[in-house]
């Protein structure tokens, strides 16, 4: 696949096939996304893989402690401050993924299944914990996180795979921390749900947006 095809074909897939994604698959992708840039080539990442049980295990705490309404206690702030800009951005993806689904703005029953969905990891047959260093610059890091889940969703996709970048997946860090034998000294960063697109379903269609090139990019000449 063209790299540029492959970087606007790619999205957020949030319903797949109940097919479970081979090992070898799996480590071919990890295999290319090891060769992504980091600070100093410090490679500041581990990766946890999680399928089978111990993923079952994982949804069904996640699931639980948000029903419980559980104060969300991840190793990375998830603050839900935002720039008005931003706000609106992020308000409009959640009008969008309703929307798509049919789901009406007061069909609050709906809108709550969803989001147990989401706190599901929609259901992906793979979870791919994203860490990094405890005692470290935190901020770089974060940017060299950054690049290699892109990466990793970029050869998914080459491969037909569908992901989704998930903050949802590190809001309990201690448990998670227990689930997947996760030690101390790494915080979690991100889960990246990983499976088979359902591509029947509206949610893997809708059409996306972005901000303007103009409104991002500023030529200083
Ligand atoms: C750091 C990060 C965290 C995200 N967390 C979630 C999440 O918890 N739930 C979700 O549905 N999507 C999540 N997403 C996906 C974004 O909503 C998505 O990337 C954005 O809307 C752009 O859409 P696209 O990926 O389909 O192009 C996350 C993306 C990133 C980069």
């Amino acid at each position: 696949m063209e790299l540029v095809t492959a970087i606007r074909e790619r999205r957020s897939v949030r319903k797949f096939k109940a097919q479970d994604v081979p090992k070898n698959i799996i480590t071919e992708i990890m295999e290319e996304a090891r060769w992504s840039p980091s600070w100093g080539n410090t490679q500041p990442w581990d990766f946890y893989v999680l399928t089978g049980d111990a993923l079952a295990k994982f949804k069904e705490m996640n699931l639980r402690k948000t029903l419980a309404a559980e104060a969300i206690s991840s190793d990375v702030p998830m603050l839900e401050k935002w720039p008005d800009a931003m706000k609106i951005r992020y308000a409009d993806l959640g009008k969008l993924v309703l929307s798509a689904q049919g789901i009406k703005r007061e069909d609050k029953a709906s809108r709550d299944k969803y989001y147990q969905e989401m706190v599901s990891f929609f259901d992906a047959p793979c979870l791919i914990l994203a860490c990094i260093s405890r005692d470290n610059l935190v901020e770089y890091q974060m940017l060299d996180i950054g690049l290699i889940a892109q990466t990793i969703c970029l050869v998914a996709h080459d491969k037909r795979l569908g992901t989704c970048m998930l903050a949802a997946a590190a809001r309990y860090p201690a448990e998670i921390r227990r689930i997947a034998a996760i030690p101390d000294d790494r915080k979690i960063v991100l889960g990246i749900a990983l499976g088979y697109p359902d591509s029947s379903f509206p949610i893997n269609n809708f059409a996306r947006d972005r901000a303007k090139l103009d409104e991002i990019v500023h030529w200083v000449e």
